[in-house]
């Protein structure tokens, strides 16, 4: 009898697996990271998808792609243009494209069927993309604009009033697909017939036009019913027309606004019409934006508004032919990055009057964006709104830090009815705002703030029983998040917004633990190889804007940094490939030019740039941007670098690269050794940044590393009365140099500062992202922003893989190390990561003697777990010991700690400690 219930419920289980099983699908179908691209210029896109099942130990072994040209083929399982067949492989990453050659404008429908451990899957639902203008010539229109003045224009300010566009065209015929292509120069707002096309906001994103131009399409065939239509764009500065003209030796402008546009148009019987930029458009520059650049503002006047311009009857007879003018020269490329857009509205949480018709705004939140506003009043008045920051003592906004940018906006009532107004070609770093000139008094429901970034997606989330620290966490998320700009800035508020290298090399790291932004770093990677010099000269800003060209290792390594980061977070092996060229120009060009005979990097521009003075009161009123050069910090980051390139060498098969690197690498070593260990048993002047490059770089020789580790120690609990000392250089390695020393006490103490300096002084100071300056609330206004994310250093790579434990062992997490880091008086994490193979969870919560742990690792995937636990004995998975249970690998213990691999599922572990 007891046999007999014995095998029942094992075919009940066998059953009740089947069933679960039948729901584990293939989705979330990417190619090149997205969705259903509807424009690519990539040749052999690359396709990835996912295995979502709730089942354990799920291991793909092999697959099948079918690329069609149409999706009846694809039902069909016929690929017609790609055909994988069956192929014996664990890949669900990056799977590149092998079929017939893809034609301009093509559109491919995919699908793919995985054979897994667990049985085979049926077919994913669909995806497609579709190919953008692969060729030159496939640019059948002319760039047009004015490239001249015109009156309305301030060209001392750098501030032009806005171009208009327009051109009516007729369908005589049922459309069955129109296509719009454009190429705004700066910014662009595209409308057909009366009505904005698309959501994005200052697009496209900004390159150096001169080398890269990206392009934007959009589906438009709903728009294009049979009759009359208009087009109409408006043209905007952004980076262009350069914010400031003054010094064209250091910034760079490309002249003023162009385009180049084409709607493609397939009619229902198969003809086909384009409609493209030719002399036929007309323009005028005397519309209502009447001037706009990104530091300054935007102004606009609601009586100089063209009604119904982008519709067509519109009588244009006043405008300007269009005129062709120069191209601006960079190639044309499909933008794959997302676009800008507006991602949260945010609203006033108070308004304060300060009498003459002026108020106070307080959003409550520093961000990036701007103000949509309503409001009703006579025809001419006039209502501007100032934005900041933060106030002065008297409740004023503090403006001296924005430097000269003006970040004003002006709006000229039509009169008449409640007008609604936004900007279009101009953005703020705010948190405050004062309206002056506003009709009757305002209300919270007449304003809106709008946050503006990059359109992406927000993949990681960390909660703990440390509410500081989650402070830290959503600081970071809102200076991360205000600071993407199509690229990478280093601040939106100031006259400055530039691409900084040297504010990312491992924040970057981190921020991919908050936002999907692979895209955006891929476009910001392109923008770096593109301003190399042809003698290999890496700049510190990218696109560069601003013309520094310091030759100096720590910024221009970022761009080594970045390559490294994307391939291990996403497996991205083309990342490197494409990059390895320059980046090995790159670091030869430093060692010929600046290497001396002993063999350290002498060249160095910034040091250890924005250290923390002694005291808050030692740095009082000091301006920030004094440089310290640093042949210890080049040197250490240049023997880092050398290791990096060795690696890659080995994974793009260039041997004998690999060899060379590890030798310079090397000899690097020694004579940083020679030159900078002091017998005492540390680094140069025994700073903390000198000991933790050289510790985290593996610089230091074996015997002294015990030494080194007790400076580092007595550095920060003594010397700093348990506080960090690094600026922007040391505080990359700061907190994960400390854990791998075994004292992650020590960085949470760090962590869990609120006294200067620290990130917690910053929060408990009233900073809602993260500052500039460690000493932020008391430095000269000079160089002092409120939102700044360089200061992050490490911090976000040490919360996700240190102290929630999810790290990738090797690339794009394919064995996930877990070894949470239980300190301090932390009781709970509670983090999950979205990676690129699937949700990664990890939930543990510490009482006096239990330890519990809820994993979640998706398919395809394994995780070694380092479980803190008293013995492998107490260690139980939902209710039964993981001893000599074959789902657990156990791979041994030590201090503390089992080691157990495992496969993919949701797990509950609780342990005894
Ligand atoms: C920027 C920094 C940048 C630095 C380098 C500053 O003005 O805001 O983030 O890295 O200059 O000089």
């Amino acid at each position: 009898m007891k046999e007999m219930t014995k095998s029942i419920g094992l075919i009940f289980l066998l059953c009740l697996s089947l069933t679960t099983f039948a729901q584990t699908r293939v989705d979330a179908l990417r190619c090149e990271l997205l969705h259903n691209p509807i424009s690519m210029d990539v040749l052999h896109p690359r396709l990835s998808w996912n295995i979502n099942t709730d089942e354990r130990n799920v291991v793909q072994l092999a697959y099948q792609v079918l690329v069609a040209s149409s999706l009846e083929k694809l039902d069909q399982n016929e690929g017609d243009l790609w055909d994988s067949g069956r192929q014996e492989s664990s890949n669900s990453i990056h799977v590149s494209y092998a079929g017939k050659t893809l034609r301009s404008r093509q559109k491919a429908f995919w699908k793919v069927r995985v054979y897994t451990n667990k049985g085979d899957l049926p077919w994913s639902a669909p995806a497609s993309w579709t190919m953008g203008l692969l060729h030159y010539k496939d640019w059948t229109g002319r760039w047009i604009g004015f490239d001249r003045y015109f009156p309305t224009d301030n060209a001392e300010e750098g501030r032009l009033s806005a171009r208009y566009l327009r051109k009516e065209f007729k369908t005589e015929k049922k459309v069955k697909k129109a296509m719009a292509y454009i190429m705004g120069m700066g910014l662009y707002e595209l409308y057909i017939d009366g009505k904005k096309v698309g959501d994005q906001v200052l697009a496209p994103s900004p390159t150096d036009y001169t080398k890269n131009i990206k392009y934007n399409v959009f589906d438009v065939t709903d728009r294009l019913t049979e009759g009359d239509h208009a087009l109409g764009v408006i043209l905007g500065n952004g980076r262009f027309y350069a914010m400031r003209q003054a010094k064209p030796y250091k910034v760079k402008t490309f002249g003023f606004p162009k385009l180049q546009f084409q709607l493609m148009i397939t009619y229902t019987d198969g003809s086909t019409e384009t409609i493209k930029t030719d002399n036929s458009w007309k323009g005028t520059a005397n519309g209502p934006i009447t001037a706009n650049n990104e530091y300054d503002g935007e102004d606009y006047d609601a009586r100089k508004e063209f009604v119904g311009w982008t519709n067509a009857g519109f009588d244009d007879a006043e405008w300007l032919p269009s005129e062709y003018v120069q191209e601006p020269g960079g190639t044309y490329e499909a933008q794959l990055n997302g676009h800008m857009k507006v991602m949260r509205d945010l609203v006033p949480v108070t308004i304060t009057p300060k009498g003459n018709d002026r108020y106070i705004l307080d959003f409550g939140q520093n961000f990036s964006g701007w103000v949509k506003m309503k409001v009703k009043g006579e025809s001419g008045t006039k209502v501007m709104l100032r934005f900041a920051e933060s106030l002065s003592d008297n409740g004023d906004l503090f403006v001296t830090n924005l430097r000269d940018a003006k970040a004003t906006d002006h709006y000229t009532l039509r009169g008449g009815e409640v007008e609604e107004w936004e900007p279009r070609f101009t953005y703020h770093g705010f948190r405050y705002v004062e309206v002056n000139g506003y009709p009757g008094t305002p209300t919270k429901a007449d304003f809106v703030g709008r946050f503006v970034y990059d359109a992406m997606e927000t993949v990681g989330t960390f909660t703990s029983s440390n509410t500081l620290l989650n402070q830290i966490h959503q600081n970071a998320w809102w200076g991360i998040a205000s600071n993407y700009k199509g690229m990478p800035v280093d601040c939106p508020q100031r006259n400055e917004r530039q691409p900084w290298l040297g504010d990312r090399p491992v924040t970057a790291y981190g921020e991919t633990f908050l936002f999907d932004n692979t895209n955006f770093y891929i476009k910001w990677l392109e923008d770096i190889r593109l301003s190399q010099k042809e003698d290999g000269a890496i700049p510190d800003v990218a696109p560069a804007f601003w013309r520094y060209y310091s030759d100096n290792i720590t910024w221009p390594g970022t761009y080594l940094m970045i390559a490294d980061m994307l391939y291990r977070q996403t497996g991205d092996i083309r990342v490197l490939q494409q990059h390895y060229p320059a980046m090995k120009k790159w670091i030869n060009y430093m060692a010929t030019r600046y290497m001396d005979t002993e063999g350290i990097i002498t060249k160095d521009s910034y040091g250890d740039w924005c250290f923390p003075p002694v005291s808050i009161e030692a740095g009082r009123g000091q301006i920030a941007d004094k440089k310290y050069p640093s042949a210890l910090i080049s040197s250490a980051n240049y023997y880092y670098l050398l290791n990096l390139m060795a690696r890659f060498s080995a994974l793009v098969d260039q041997d004998d690269d690999k060899l060379a690197f590890e030798k310079s690498a090397e000899d690097m070593r020694m004579a940083f050794n020679k030159r900078f260990y002091n017998a005492e048993g540390f680094y140069g002047d025994n700073k903390l940044t000198e000991n933790i490059l050289a510790l985290q770089f593996g610089l230091v020789e074996e015997e002294n590393k015990t030494r080194l580790q007790s400076q580092i120690v007595h550095n920060i609990e003594v010397e700093n009365n348990g506080h960090l000392s690094t600026g922007v250089v040391g505080i990359q390695w700061l907190m994960r140099t400390l854990t791998d020393m075994g004292r992650a006490d020590l960085a949470y103490k760090l962590a869990t500062n609120t006294t200067y300096p620290s990130w917690g002084y910053m929060v408990e100071n009233g900073a809602t992202t993260i500052w500039e300056l460690w000493n932020g609330n008391t430095a000269h206004p000079k160089m002092n922003s409120q939102n700044h994310v360089m200061m992050l250093g490490d911090l976000l790579v040490w919360y996700y893989e240190h102290l929630a434990g999810i790290k990738s062992a090797d690339k794009a997490f394919q064995t996930i190390v877990m070894k949470p880091e239980i300190v301090g008086d932390l009781t709970f994490v509670n983090a999950s990561y979205n990676s690129s193979r699937g949700l990664i969870e990890s939930h543990w919560v510490k009482s006096k003697s239990n330890f519990e742990w809820q994993v979640r690792i998706p398919a395809n995937a394994k995780a070694i777990l380092h479980i803190p636990a008293k013995d492998l004995q107490s260690i139980t998975e939902n209710g039964k010991r993981i001893q000599n249970n074959s789902m657990f690998n156990v791979l041994g213990s030590e201090n503390g700690r089992t080691t157990v691999e495992i496969g993919s599922g949701q797990y509950q572990f609780k342990t005894k400690l």
